[in-house]
């Protein structure tokens, strides 16, 4: 399990439905925070941590994503030699340094299961996932996806991002529970999804920040639905966790739930604030 961590999975097939009616015809990676939609932010985060080929699960409806993540000569010729110009320099250094390739999840069935189909693009070598709804910022450092790639060079094992919540917001997260091994890393031996506060093993809940082992594919598809239906990652993850091949990271920076209408206008301001 030697390889170096080159593919990003971004699970991109949800309804958004917390987000309708904007999400009705536009996916919700493509809101945008400021002038640049989610996706983007994670695209550059998955870039900054030295990964270069970027694996998206679509669904229908999505088309916005791929039409992003490509070049408009149309427009481009509109905007060519202008002072416009410069605000497509950044997606333009993307398109040109990266790899895109796009699977569809025919039914929404859950992270789980949107992770499985992205197999297909991934292939048997480790990789990270990014939640672009969940918006993350480390203005003082490291971006928290080459955090854990740097740990993931040292465990060589699955590792989840987590951050300490609130003990009543508990039943929106997947909650984990282990041993400190240092600082900041716990050796998960117990994670539950959504747990009410009263059954949490913890208050640390997982983000959506991932790094996995190729080996979770097979894990998935042993795995039965589990909390509200969904085929769940967590429910996987506990499965290697239970072999001690868990790793949960309580990373350094900002994460902004933009997946709801709180976290999304919080990051706004945060962005605006930044940038001004
Ligand atoms: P969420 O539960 O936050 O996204 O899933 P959602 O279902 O789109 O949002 P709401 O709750 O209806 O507002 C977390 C991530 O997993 C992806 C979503 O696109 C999101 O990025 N996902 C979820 C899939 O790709 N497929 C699924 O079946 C479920």
């Amino acid at each position: 399990m030697n390889k170096k961590i080159k593919k990003c999975l971004f699970p991109a097939a949800g309804y958004g439905t917390r987000f309708l009616p904007a999400t009705k015809a536009i996916p919700k990676e493509m809101l945008p925070v400021l002038t640049k939609p989610l996706l983007q932010y994670g695209v550059e985060e998955a870039i900054s941590a030295g990964l270069d080929t970027m694996a998206i699960v679509t669904g229908r409806g999505k088309r916005a994503i791929e039409d992003h993540f490509d070049r408009s000569y149309e427009l481009e010729n509109q905007i060519d030699g202008t002072s416009k110009e410069s605000l497509m320099e950044d997606i333009r250094d993307i398109i040109k340094t990266c790899t895109f390739s796009y699977t569809r999840q025919i039914e929404m069935k859950g992270l789980g299961h949107a992770i499985l189909t992205g197999e297909t693009l991934i292939g048997d070598e480790p990789f990270a996932v990014i939640l672009a709804d969940d918006l993350c910022d480390n203005a003082n450092g490291d971006a928290v996806l080459t955090q854990m790639i740097k740990m993931y060079e040292k465990y060589k094992c699955s590792i989840v991002a987590v951050e300490e919540i609130p003990m009543n917001d508990t039943n929106k997260y997947g909650v984990i529970a282990g041993e400190f091994e240092e600082d900041s890393i716990v050796r998960v031996n117990n994670m539950v999804e959504k747990p009410d506060p009263k059954d949490a093993p913890s208050n640390l809940a997982i983000i959506g920040r991932y790094i996995l082992t190729p080996d979770i594919f097979d894990i998935i598809r042993e795995t039965k639905p589990g909390k509200g239906g969904e085929i769940q990652i967590t429910d996987a993850l506990l499965e290697q966790a239970k072999q001690g091949n868990v790793i949960a990271y309580k990373f350094d920076g900002k994460r902004f739930d933009c997946g709801s209408v709180d976290g999304f206008v919080e990051a706004t301001n945060y962005f605006y604030n930044k940038s001004s």
